[in-house]
């Protein structure tokens, strides 16, 4: 039996090497070491052999099948090789065909946004301050000048946590103090900054409001810093975000952390003033609140509000989002759904 086994072993040596097709060689295997292969049943019936015979002889038999098996290897590589050569040569294999690209992912809407945000303020000479998302009763309200009786307080608004006066912030308001008291300087230096960040709200989440969003604060403190430079900062910011004709409105409004505030609105890119489903027929899209900063907030911030004035903005990126691409529900922005992300 060994020499049978030496002898079938010489023969498909011999044999593979002449093989120059993928069939081929898949004959090649199926006739000696696949399932049925002649050696493969040669191993099987190592059984059959004297008791003092059968160890030599497997092992035996087990070598010369991985000896196979690699030459086998061996040749399926350079069959695959010629055979490339070959369509190379006739032409079958076109190298100028442009590459299949690669999936890739994309940036989410609101970062796109905030990327185009991030450049214009920082065109406009505005740092961007990253204030935390958890904060103090404190930070969010009072330091605010939010009275312990506003609304803003309600528990039906605020995310509290199990901590005593830690709360997922509302706004990115307490953002004015940190930044004031960090780069202010003891109220020493004027400072100019933007300040983005998500924001939380315990509210009904529907199409139109989600327990999360995205704001964008600013905030300005100098010297002789007047109502003027709020509307001629917002408005050239509009021209750069909205377009060059873009027309602003201001109305005044109230909070109480900015005095004199006004709401900010821009003419409906849409309909260009004329009145449409996206403005309401009204004509004007409302971006931002803002105001003149409170005395008692400069106070807060380090200022000597007799020596320092200061401007601040909020708006939401979310919504300018939204009117851009005329996206129908806020409730994708944070749903995690392919369908809507891929399309930006
Ligand atoms: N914090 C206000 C809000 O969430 C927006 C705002 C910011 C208003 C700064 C005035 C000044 O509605």
């Amino acid at each position: 039996m060994l020499e049978q086994l030496e002898t079938l072993y010489k023969e498909a040596e011999a044999a593979i090497q002449g093989i120059t097709t993928a069939e081929a060689l898949q004959e090649w295997e199926s006739k000696y070491i696949g399932k049925k292969g002649s050696i493969t049943l040669m191993l099987r019936s190592t059984g059959q052999l004297p008791k003092e015979e059968r160890a030599a002889f497997g092992q035996r038999a087990n070598a010369i099948k991985d000896l196979l098996a690699s030459a086998f290897t061996e040749r399926e590589e350079l069959v695959q090789q010629q055979a490339l050569a070959q369509d190379l040569e006739e032409g079958q294999l076109d190298v100028t065909l442009p590459g299949r690209p690669q999936p890739s992912g994309g940036l989410h809407p609101s970062t796109q946004t905030f990327r185009e945000l991030y450049r214009i303020w920082g065109d406009m000479g505005f740092l961007v301050y990253r204030s935390r998302d958890v904060e103090t009763d404190e930070m969010n309200f009072s330091l605010l000048n939010i009275p312990e009786h506003h609304p803003a307080r309600d528990m039906q608004d605020t995310f509290y946590t199990t901590e005593p006066n830690v709360i997922l912030r509302t706004h990115t308001s307490p953002g004015q103090i940190r930044s004031m008291r960090e780069l202010g300087k003891n109220g020493t230096q004027p400072i100019r900054v933007i300040l983005p960040g998500m924001c939380y709200r315990n509210e009904q989440v529907t199409a139109r409001s989600e327990m999360q969003f995205h704001q964008l604060e600013g905030v300005v403190v100098g010297k002789n810093i007047r109502m003027s430079d709020l509307k001629g900062t917002v408005t050239e910011f509009a021209r750069r975000m909205f377009g060059k004709n873009a027309r602003m409105r201001f109305r005044a409004s109230y909070f109480p952390f900015t005095e004199p505030s006004m709401e900010i609105d821009v003419e409906c890119f849409l309909c260009g003033g004329e009145g449409c489903k996206m403005c309401k027929y009204s004509g004007w899209l409302e971006i931002a609140g803002s105001g003149m900063m409170h005395p008692v907030v400069l106070r807060n911030g380090g200022y000597d509000p007799t020596v320092w004035s200061g401007f601040a903005f909020g708006m939401g990126p979310e919504r300018m989002t939204i009117l851009k691409h005329g996206i129908r529900d806020i409730r994708y922005f944070w749903g995690n759904d392919l369908r809507f992300l891929e399309q930006f």
